[in-house]
């Protein structure tokens, strides 16, 4: 009964605060326009500014409050920002540089992670991957609270993540092209290839993953996004086309690696996201590094792989199109943005790489005035441990402000 009632104080103060926070929140350039408040969110006007001050002085980095006041000038307009997604984080496709920016964002917005509930899930940035299967309990519990953020190794599964998440939560996915992919992946916990002269030509002289739905050289990429099984080992390719087509439906963007900077842009774009909120290290971008990565194949070889993953190929073929497409819809001030974005980002860089420190970015055409710091700087350099941990305090620190909400109520009553 007493745990009832709670829940209800819970779940009510849990949505003023969740509006409260929607509308105090400038999101976007038409921050302004956004005044309407429900009348439930008068009601807790006191814990309302204990709430501001918390988001002050909390998790938000004080760069952050200067970014979000400053006065747009011409920017194109745009609605609300999405604050609820899932990026389904493919290996080896610079899924890890673009956990680093989501992370950010997820971060800074205050969003709920769906944090992997098992250490050992957790140490390796892992979800549902290798399954697929997701529930609640593959959660850290968020008492009252409807995750609207994955970031961590999972695969595509829209029916079992839509009943995780808060609704209308948006899917973000990414491709590379597959020869590059297995060039990378081959190497990824693989003792053998290191021994060998050239183990990738070897791997190909002989036909290999012959009976398997999927393998790490055989659509992995189209497997973790959601490509179902039943299906892999088609030989009707109308039919594959048409699941390709269903799959990609699910996603709102599907960033392309070997486009990595023009997706980020792109995503901004269908998001409302501010160009801070992609800028991100320079230092390194999954290439392909070492010499027997980089090793010639022959014409044959290619083709075997082509043959072993031929899903992954056509899937490729269809994301990259449709990335092309909705790049020329976008029309040419599109690369105008493109190549602001690379310079700033470059700017920001060179910046925390030099003296560091404060330095005010002033308001360009694609950009609001924006402040960075040395912690912003710092951050810039956070690999992708150091920012799971980052959302493993988030979620510490969302249960135990609940927590503590949830006590005060008790002793109010
Ligand atoms: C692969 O096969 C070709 C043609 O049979 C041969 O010339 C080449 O040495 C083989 N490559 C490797 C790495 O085994
Ligand atoms: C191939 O798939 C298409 C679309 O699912 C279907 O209409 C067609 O009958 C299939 N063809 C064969 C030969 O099974
Ligand atoms: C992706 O599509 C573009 C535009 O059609 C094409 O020019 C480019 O070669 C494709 N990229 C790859 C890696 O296939």
């Amino acid at each position: 009964m007493v745990m009832a009632r709670e829940f209800i104080f819970l779940a009510l103060f849990l949505t003023c605060v969740t509006t409260y926070m929607s509308i105090s929140f400038p999101r976007g350039w038409k921050d302004t326009e956004i005044s309407v408040k429900p009348a439930f969110a008068n009601l807790y006007a006191a814990k309302r500014s204990k709430f501001k001050s918390l988001m002050q002085t909390g998790y938000l980095p004080s760069t952050q409050n200067s970014v979000m006041t400053s006065v747009p000038t011409s920017l194109p307009t745009c609605g609300r920002p999405v604050t609820n997604f899932v990026f389904i984080k493919v290996h080896k496709t610079a899924s890890g540089s673009t956990f680093r920016v989501l992370a950010r964002f997820g971060r800074n917005h205050g969003m709920t992670i769906c944090y992997p509930a098992l250490r050992r899930k957790a140490r390796h940035i892992q979800l549902s991957y290798p399954s697929g299967k997701l529930t609640k309990d593959d959660c850290r519990p968020s008492p009252g609270r409807k995750y609207s953020l994955i970031i961590h190794h999972s695969v595509m599964n829209k029916p079992a993540m839509d009943r995780v998440m808060e609704p209308g939560t948006k899917y973000i996915g990414i491709f590379r092209e597959p020869l590059n992919h297995f060039r990378s992946i081959f190497f990824w916990k693989s003792r053998v290839a290191r021994r060998i002269e050239n183990p990738l030509g070897a791997f190909l002289n002989t036909t290999h993953d012959r009976k398997k739905t999927y393998s790490k050289h055989k659509n992995f990429q189209a497997y973790t996004m959601g490509f179902p099984k039943r299906l892999m080992t088609s030989k009707n390719e109308s039919q594959i086309y048409e699941e390709i087509r269903t799959v990609a439906g699910w996603y709102s963007v599907v960033l392309i690696t070997e486009y990595w900077e023009e997706s980020l842009v792109l995503l901004r774009r269908k998001f409302c996201w501010r160009l801070y909120d992609i800028l991100h290290t320079t230092q390194k971008l999954h290439a392909l590094h070492t010499k027997k990565e980089h090793v010639s194949l022959t014409t044959e070889q290619e083709e075997t792989h082509r043959k072993m993953s031929n899903i992954d190929y056509m899937m490729y073929d269809y994301l990259n199109k449709t990335f092309w497409q909705r790049v020329t819809n976008e029309g040419p001030e599109f690369w105008e943005e493109v190549t602001y974005y690379k310079t700033l980002n470059g700017e920001v860089n060179k910046h925390c790489n030099s003296v560091g420190g404060k330095r005010v970015f002033p308001a360009g055409k694609w950009s609001q005035e924006f402040v960075i710091d040395s912690p912003f700087c710092k951050e810039l350099k956070w690999k992708e441990d150091r920012w799971a941990d980052a959302c493993w305090d988030v979620v510490e620190r969302q249960n135990e402000e609940t927590k503590q909400i949830l006590k005060k109520l008790s002793g109010v009553k």
